[in-house]
């Protein structure tokens, strides 16, 4: 066996609650490369990074393994906070292939981390969980980057039975949401068992084996989901969109099909009429040996999936989070602009005569939104993404029914002039980065206004 051509590297979505190490992870990863100062291996894309497959046998410190792999490495996302797999949806689910859970082995579970097994959960998506900053344990002994199992055998026998009690505690907390779970060493099938790694983001223990379990997952359940037509139109989920300065307004993507090249006719997911613009430049982040140089970019020609790139085009400015770019022809443009709309009026449109408002920061948090209030029997009215608006306010405090003047806002923010409004008016206003937790508080909420 061998890396095959026709296999796109595999999209893998780091999650977790705020702080537990998400960032720290990717760094590691990243750092051991530079550090070892092989050329061309891991690059930071936007909102990506990427580790070929030959760095990663490399890390788990067995080279001869190379040839049992198929895939060509792995594209991690972070994201701030647990919303890059939501984001990053693509038609009919999410775009990553494999998650990563990771949470505080010292903290525990926290809502976003119950909020990210859910989400998981939902979409079937295989992964795993690490438990972070094991070095944190009082008196560990830290074995830089080494495996799991050897760095435990060197703790002394207090340090391992502390280790042992957090880690369990661990795997309880996730028998109680409904996932059997164990040390990642001990899961024979992974599809009926979440592996469980410990890991240090910061001594890079236990990071050669997350990325062994990584590969062999992406290996076991994917390859078939794989296969891709590298010199087809390029298609991508638009991260974020963003003001850079010299550029004027820019998006974030992931390209997880095709080819992109600078000139290419573009359409563009917006709560409007699809954008159809011609891509100005293709732009990826320059090297960490680079970053003392005036502009923080540099331009190419072309980029092939998977990959994470920067591009800027004229009038991008409705350019919608969590909406896909797709590349077009003269021929195919009129299909591929209805086949953009019609991605986002499957999230939008559904909605009832009457119920309440919601926001949300991208169009895959709507989505996601929108399905749990659905499975609550709470109608929804109208569904968009976008901070909190005077016109929002205006517009729900009309309505009679005290039940549903309600706004309920997903990770977004409530702008000024919104505010100053919302005092004059009854409108209620639940704000929260946790979808379970909104849904708790306005049932909450209901149940005491019937009392
Ligand atoms: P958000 O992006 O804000 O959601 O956080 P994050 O999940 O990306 O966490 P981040 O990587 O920024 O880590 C948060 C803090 O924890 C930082 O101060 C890190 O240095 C620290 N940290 C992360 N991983 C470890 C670890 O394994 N050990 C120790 N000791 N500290 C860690
Ligand atoms: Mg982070």
């Amino acid at each position: 066996m061998a890396v095959k051509d026709d296999l796109r590297t595999p999209i893998v979505c780091v999650m977790g609650h705020v702080d537990h190490g998400k960032t720290s992870l990717l760094d590691n990863i990243r750092g051991s490369a530079v550090v070892s100062g092989e050329a061309g291996a891991i690059t930071q894309h936007i909102g990506a990074t990427e580790v070929p497959i030959g760095s990663i046998v490399e890390k788990c410190g067995n080279p001869g393994l190379l040839d049992q792999f198929v895939v060509p490495g792995l594209l991690f996302i972070d994201t701030p906070g647990h919303h890059a797999f939501t984001t990053l949806r693509s038609r009919g689910g999410a775009l990553a292939d494999l998650a990563v859970v990771i949470v505080d082995i010292n903290e525990g579970f926290k809502p976003q981390t119950i909020e990210s097994l859910h989400i998981l959960k939902q979409h079937k998506t295989p992964f795993v969980v690490v438990a972070n900053k094991i070095d944190k344990i009082h008196g560990w002994n830290p074995q830089k980057d080494s495996p799991f199992m050897a760095s435990y055998n060197k703790q002394s026998e207090h340090v391992r039975t502390s280790l042992d009690n957090k880690f369990y505690e661990v795997i309880g907390e996730l028998y109680n949401h409904g996932f059997s779970s164990d040390r990642y060493d001990r899961v024979a099938d992974f599809q009926h068992n979440i592996g469980v790694i410990p890991i240090s983001a910061i001594t890079g223990e236990g990071i050669p084996d997350l990325l062994m379990v990584l590969l062999g997952l992406a290996q076991r359940f994917l390859e078939s989901n794989l296969h891709y037509d590298a010199t087809g139109p390029g298609v991508g989920t638009v991260l974020e969109v963003k003001e850079e300065r010299g550029l004027g307004t820019t998006v974030d993507l992931i390209l997880y099909d095709g080819t992109l090249k600078k000139g290419d006719t573009i359409v563009v997911g917006s709560l409007d009429e699809p954008i159809q613009t011609k891509v100005r430049a293709v732009l990826k982040p320059r090297v960490l040996s680079e970053i003392n140089v005036e502009d923080k970019f540099k331009q190419v020609s072309k980029v092939t999936a998977a990959i994470g790139v920067k591009i800027s085009a004229p009038n991008l400015d409705g350019a919608l989070s969590g909406g896909s770019v797709r590349v077009a022809t003269p021929e195919t443009l009129e299909t591929v602009v209805e086949e953009v709309r019609s991605e986002v009026e499957d999230v939008q449109i559904d909605t009832d005569q009457s119920g309440i408002a919601i926001k949300a920061d991208t169009i895959g948090s709507l989505e996601a939104l929108v399905n749990e209030l659905k499975k609550e029997d709470i109608p929804i009215r109208k569904a968009d993404v976008g901070d909190i608006s005077n016109r929002d306010i205006v517009e729900v405090s009309a309505i009679e029914d005290p039940f549903h003047s309600v706004i309920v806002g997903f990770n977004v923010n409530i702008l000024p002039d919104a505010k100053e409004k919302l005092q004059s008016t009854n409108v209620k206003l639940f704000m929260n980065d946790v979808i379970y937790r909104l849904i708790d508080d306005y049932k909450d909420w209901v149940k005491e206004q019937r009392a």
